[in-house]
């Protein structure tokens, strides 16, 4: 009596919920989907490998200046700008804002900075290719902080000298440093910079490394926390009971989310991203300048000074693999953008590269649909989702929130 009845609840089951088996009414997960779940564990995470190109990136000195400089306002052209302005640590170290707003406003979201240092490419287009590379983009942008990089030396050397001193070694004399110069920023800073010799430049960029090193030495203390779901991923893969871990509306969401919906295709590993680009045919933004995604950054990349090959990285040529063997090219290039981690993702809208979407269930019914892209290729085709389905998966995204809110995301 008891195989006839369960093939036909099982039967039953596909045919209802899409589920292969049941098991008094209890969700049976196949050993290829127990796999790919167990794969996005945070169990699974590796421990952070080193960034060859950061020789304090794991100081906890440097981590303790870089926390300083993170919150340090004088880092900017008013006064008023830090990192933390935009990546605020009670909202996982982001600002819930379409485009961001420092001295000016950004044509891009500001991104969560958890986990990003397993990240090889930093920022929507990966156009830095290191957390510390990445800090340097920011200070000197004239929407973000609008500081440059003499300001900065000058400000390190009053306030910072003794720790940096005692991380990197002697500051160089910068009472004959103008106040402010770099190759970036406004004309007259400009012009400041071009007039420095040559060994001032140099030490002068050192110095701005070394900021950016500390900082990257702190992010890299920013890790994501164990959520529900990964409570439900370990005790599913150790094979003991599941049961409340997650409703079944979850499980269900988590199902398509590993299956029918085959967000896993770039939203996998313990931080639900591949770390490639991709074109998913986001909308681009009404009245901001056109925004190609990576096909544009991979030039930026290369041509940055401050990259893995470069005079102030601490790598050797053979650390830096992944800048010497990226895609430069390719259509698959254009408007192709990082996939962001999914932990935590529900409790931080709006959604995409500038905002495009407020809601989850807005990102959702995009997925759903498949639209062609504004420009290059879509690589996502339409799923074919009930509005059940879509509200599972939703469902799910939720359980990637740590309870306890805030924080380390
Ligand atoms: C004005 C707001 C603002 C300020 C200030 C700011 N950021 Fe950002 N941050 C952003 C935005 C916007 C992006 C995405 C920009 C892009 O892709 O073009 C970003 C991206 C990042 C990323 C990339 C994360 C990833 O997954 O690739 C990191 C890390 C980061 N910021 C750290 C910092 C640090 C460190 C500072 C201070 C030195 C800083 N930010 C200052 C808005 C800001
Ligand atoms: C082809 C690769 C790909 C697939 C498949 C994919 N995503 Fe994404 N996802 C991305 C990329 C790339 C972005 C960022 C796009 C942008 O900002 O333009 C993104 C962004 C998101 C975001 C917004 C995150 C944020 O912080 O802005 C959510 C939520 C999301 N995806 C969920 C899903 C779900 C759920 C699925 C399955 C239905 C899925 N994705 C399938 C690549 C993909």
């Amino acid at each position: 009596m008891r195989l006839p009845l369960l093939f036909a609840a099982g039967v039953l089951g596909t045919l209802v919920a899409g589920w292969t088996f049941f098991d008094l009414g209890k969700p049976v997960w196949s050993p290829a989907e127990t796999k790919l779940i167990a794969s996005l564990s945070l169990s699974a995470l590796p421990k952070l490998p080193p960034d060859p190109s950061n020789a304090v990136g794991d100081d906890p000195a440097a981590a303790a200046l870089g926390r300083a400089l993170f919150f340090d306002t004088r880092l900017s052209g008013n006064g008023k700008v830090a990192c933390a302005s935009c990546h605020l640590p009670d909202r996982q170290f982001q600002d819930g804002t379409p485009r961001a707003t420092g001295m000016g406003k950004t044509n891009r979201r500001t991104m969560p900075i958890a986990g990003t240092a397993y990240s090889p490419w930093l920022f929507w287009d990966g156009r830095r290719d290191s957390q510390w590379a990445q800090a340097l983009g920011p200070l000197e942008s004239l929407v973000e902080h609008g500081a440059d990089r003499t300001q900065i030396t000058r400000l390190v050397a009053a306030n910072y000298a003794a720790v940096y001193e005692a991380l990197f070694g002697l500051l160089p004399e910068v009472t004959a440093l103008p106040e402010h110069a770099t190759p970036l920023g406004t004309d007259a800073a400009k012009v400041a910079w071009t007039a420095l010799p040559e060994q001032q430049r140099d030490a002068v960029n050192r110095v701005f490394a070394n900021v950016g090193k500390a900082i990257a030495a702190f992010e890299r203390t920013i890790n994501p926390r164990p959520t529900r779901f990964d409570a439900f991923a370990d005790a599913l893969v150790a094979g003991r009971d599941t049961n409340g871990l997650l409703t079944p509306e979850e499980a269900d969401g988590l199902r398509l989310f590993v299956g029918k919906a085959e967000c896993t295709k770039c939203h996998n590993g313990p931080l639900f991203t591949d770390q490639h680009f991709h074109n998913t045919g986001v909308p681009a933004s009404p009245g901001l300048p056109d925004d190609q995604g990576r096909i544009v950054a991979t030039a930026q990349v290369l041509s940055d000074p401050f990259n893995c090959l470069g005079a102030y990285s601490d790598a050797g040529p053979d650390d830096c693999a992944e800048l010497r063997y990226m895609d430069r090219d390719g259509e698959d290039l254009v408007r192709a953008y990082k996939p962001p981690s999914l932990r935590g993702v529900a409790a931080r809208p709006p959604y995409m590269h500038a905002g495009q979407f407020d809601s989850l269930a807005a990102v959702l019914r995009h997925y759903n649909e498949a639209p062609g892209a504004p420009g290059g290729h879509s690589e996502l085709k339409p799923l074919a989702m009930s509005q059940a389905e879509l509200t599972a998966l939703e469902a799910f995204l939720g359980t990637l929130t740590e309870t306890s809110v805030g924080g380390g995301q």
